[in-house]
């Protein structure tokens, strides 16, 4: 039989390698690992039973709120704030910072999560995820939490991942020494090894982005995406476009086969300027991965984890991928500016 590795052993002998490590680390994660697979279960039934549609509320994106979103939400909250080891959390579901209740033990840790992304895809059984970013706080740990504890630079982040609600259930993170995939194995509960150490192939051949809004695009964006489509550009022919509407899908996607993901400015919806993505919830975790797996990501010009968040709910324009056609959209900015 081939050796299995789960998670939980991959991250208690990560913990080993880390000098002064007291196993808080290994508690968030395990809460994570818990809640993952109690979401998995509900996304498997999701037909079955009565967890498809709206809940009638709007959240502060101003979307509309499925009722997965919520159940994925309150599922973390709960599970998280029990590891013991967490000052505070913040998700895309809550307008505001998520304070540990004073009744249970609190530890450095902060987790920003988007606990379903994808929700468009939910009730067409199309592939949805859940993006997690960890840091550890600034002040010290009797002081008030600030505001720049939880709002810190993408860079500082010690962890982010996300998992996968596919064909199969995956895991995949990274702590800062590489990116590492685990898939779910339903007979045993457990999340096993599947792909160590991945790597972005340098050169992708896939551009995923919402093409039916590029007359509201930049020039540079719209000069990216010809340059994609070009039978002159690196590949000498176009590249393909795939492109999901699940940020979590898409990107496992790219991060296996190669290729880059865009979500640009929107000069039209005076709610998109910025694009759509979250740059804490969503892009810097993404970031931190695609980094971690020899990758770029930028907001055109910027590496997108050295911005500074001004506040939890900002959002981004994001290309991120593999490294030369991500370095083709920055060359491209450079010259438009
Ligand atoms: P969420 O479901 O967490 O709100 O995120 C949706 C995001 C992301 O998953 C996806 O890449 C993007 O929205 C799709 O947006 P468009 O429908 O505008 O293409
Ligand atoms: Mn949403
Ligand atoms: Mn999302
Ligand atoms: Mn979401």
């Amino acid at each position: 039989m081939p050796q299995q590795v789960t998670v939980t052993e991959h991250i208690l002998l990560h913990q080993k390698m880390v000098p002064g490590a007291t196993g808080q680390f290994t508690r968030l994660f395990n809460e994570l690992v818990l809640s993952a697979k109690i979401i998995s279960r509900a996304v498997n039934k999701a037909g079955l039973v009565d967890v498809l549609g709206f809940t009638g509320a709007v959240n502060v994106q101003g979307e509309e709120v499925k009722k997965l979103d919520e159940y994925a939400n309150r599922i973390l909250i709960h599970r998280l704030a029990r590891s013991g080891v967490l000052c505070a959390m913040a998700s895309e579901e809550n307008a505001d910072i998520i304070e540990v209740p004073e009744s249970l033990p609190r530890g450095d840790y902060i987790i920003i999560f988007d606990p379903l992304d994808g929700s468009s895809n939910i009730d067409v059984n199309v592939n949805i995820g859940t993006i997690f970013s960890i840091f550890k706080r600034k002040s010290s740990p009797d002081a008030t939490l600030m505001s720049e504890d939880v709002l810190q630079k993408g860079s500082e982040q010690v962890a982010a991942g996300y998992i996968l609600y596919g064909s199969s259930t995956m895991l995949v993170f990274t702590c800062g020494d590489g990116v590492h995939g685990f898939t779910l194995d339903p007979s045993v509960g457990e999340f096993i090894l599947s792909h160590p150490n991945i790597r972005i192939p340098e050169q992708g051949k896939i551009y995923s982005v919402n093409e039916g809004y590029e007359r509201y695009w930049d020039r540079a964006t719209k000069k990216a995406l010809a340059y994609f489509k070009s039978p002159k550009n690196a590949l000498r022919k176009p590249y393909s476009g795939r492109y999901i509407g699940s940020l979590v899908a898409d990107f496992h996607r790219n991060l296996l086969y190669g290729g880059i993901f865009m979500y640009p400015a929107d000069l039209r919806d005076p709610k998109k300027p910025t694009g759509k993505l979250r740059l804490t919830c969503e892009c810097n975790p993404m970031s931190f991965l695609v980094e971690q797996a020899g990758g770029m990501s930028i907001d055109g010009v910027n590496r997108i984890m050295d911005i500074d968040p001004e506040h939890l709910h900002q959002r981004v324009p994001f290309f991120c991928g593999s490294r030369n056609d991500v370095q083709i959209v920055q060359d491209i900015f450079v010259s438009e500016a």
